[in-house]
């Protein structure tokens, strides 16, 4: 008997590869186009094409269905969506994936990630630490309240979650300490002081002024890392110290099969981290090598990242019942959990921690 997953899967590999067929008219059925279609398929109907297909149908009116003492409501269902209004507003924005080794909260996890970030980063009194990706700024809340005499200057991608960072930063008077701009870490014609919006002053990017740079949880998103390498680099003083926390090859990849080297690209493609990111962890030393830093460390710590995160997921949905559900976009940290675990089981990469010495 096939399971319903199967049946699903291969019901949609058919119904695509008869549409493709079908398209392209005179293209003759053989073991490549069956091939094809199959992986379209299975690719597809993992994914938002078949969410899209199951929140359609779910709108389509039921049969009447027999009373059933468990289910029936009578009069007006008012459901379990207040559990929403009894909600208190967010205290904190973290996001990262975590370091779970002891605990099962979430921004515990997070903040124990950072720790291992500033930590590796061995800032001082008065240090001057560039922070790339800082979300939503509860890092660097987090980073001064380890070291209260440091300076920071952070760079973000997302505007939105820069407001939210300078808000929260200036509502804890921490903004003296915290300078904050938006943009992409690696072009900085880009950046925009938050909340001003206006470009940085040159002395910014001036060589060699930071004695830290650091990325919690980001920089596989840069396009390119490697560039960020060579301009953090030179941001460096010598002697200052680059640390984050990363993701490159692990070592089922290169054992993996097509479909699932295919299937990883894909998964990094659509999570907007560019494959030239991703080697081996011999070629990612040798690259931060050759950006110029010394005493490199690359610390496996996959097993106490991945599948804590994902284990969080699956049971706080359970957590709290009712709340969260597809309309609510709980679906894509379903998706993201099932992503962790094939990823780990799979070994096809790794979550580092790594650092270096600029020399
Ligand atoms: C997984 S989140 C981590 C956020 C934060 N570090 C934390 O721990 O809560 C990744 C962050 O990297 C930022 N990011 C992604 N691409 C970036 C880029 N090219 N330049 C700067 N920041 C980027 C995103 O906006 C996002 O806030």
């Amino acid at each position: 008997m096939l399971s319903p997953t199967l049946r699903r899967r291969l019901f949609f590999s058919s119904l695509i590869l008869v549409l493709v067929l079908g398209t392209i008219g005179h293209v003759t059925l053989n073991a490549w186009s069956i091939l094809y279609g199959l992986m379209i398929g299975v690719f597809l109907t993992d994914s938002l094409p078949w969410d899209l297909a199951r929140n359609a149908a779910g709108m389509l009116p039921r049969a009447v269905e027999a009373p059933d003492a468990k289910t029936s409501t009578y009069g007006h269902e008012y459901g379990l969506d207040h559990a929403l209004l009894n909600i208190p507003p967010c205290e904190t924005f973290w996001l990262n994936m975590g370091y779970w080794k002891n605990t099962r909260s979430f921004v515990e996890a997070c903040k124990a990630l950072a720790k291992l970030v500033i930590d590796a980063a061995d800032v001082k009194d008065g240090s001057r630490v560039m922070d790339f990706g800082y979300g939503c700024g509860d890092q660097d809340v987090f980073f001064l309240e380890c070291h209260p005499n440091i300076t920071i200057t952070g760079v973000t991608s997302e505007p939105k979650q820069a407001l939210i960072a300078y808000s929260r930063i200036k509502a804890r008077n921490l903004h003296k300490s915290i300078t904050l701009y938006a943009g992409d870490a690696v072009n900085p014609s880009t950046w925009r002081h938050i909340p001003s919006h206006v470009s940085p002053p040159t002395d910014v990017l001036d060589p060699a002024t930071y004695d830290a740079v650091i990325s919690l949880d980001s920089c596989y998103h840069y396009s390119t890392r490697w560039q960020w390498l060579n301009q953090s680099a030179s941001l460096l003083r010598l002697g200052g110290r680059i640390s984050g926390t990363d993701l490159i090859l692990g070592s089922g990849y290169d054992d993996a099969g097509y479909l699932t080297q295919f299937l990883l690209r894909a998964a990094l493609y659509f999570t907007s981290a560019p494959w030239d990111n991703f080697v081996s962890e011999h070629a990612y030393r040798k690259r931060l090598q050759e950006a110029g830093f010394v005493g490199i460390t690359v610390e496996d710590i996959s097993e106490h990242v991945l599948p804590g995160l994902a284990g969080f997921i699956e049971q706080h949905r359970q957590n709290i019942g009712g709340v969260v559900d597809v309309d609510r976009k709980w679906r894509q940290y379903e998706g993201a959990a099932k992503l962790f675990r094939w990823l780990y089981r799979k070994k096809l990469v790794k979550f580092v921690l790594f650092s270096g010495t600029r020399s």
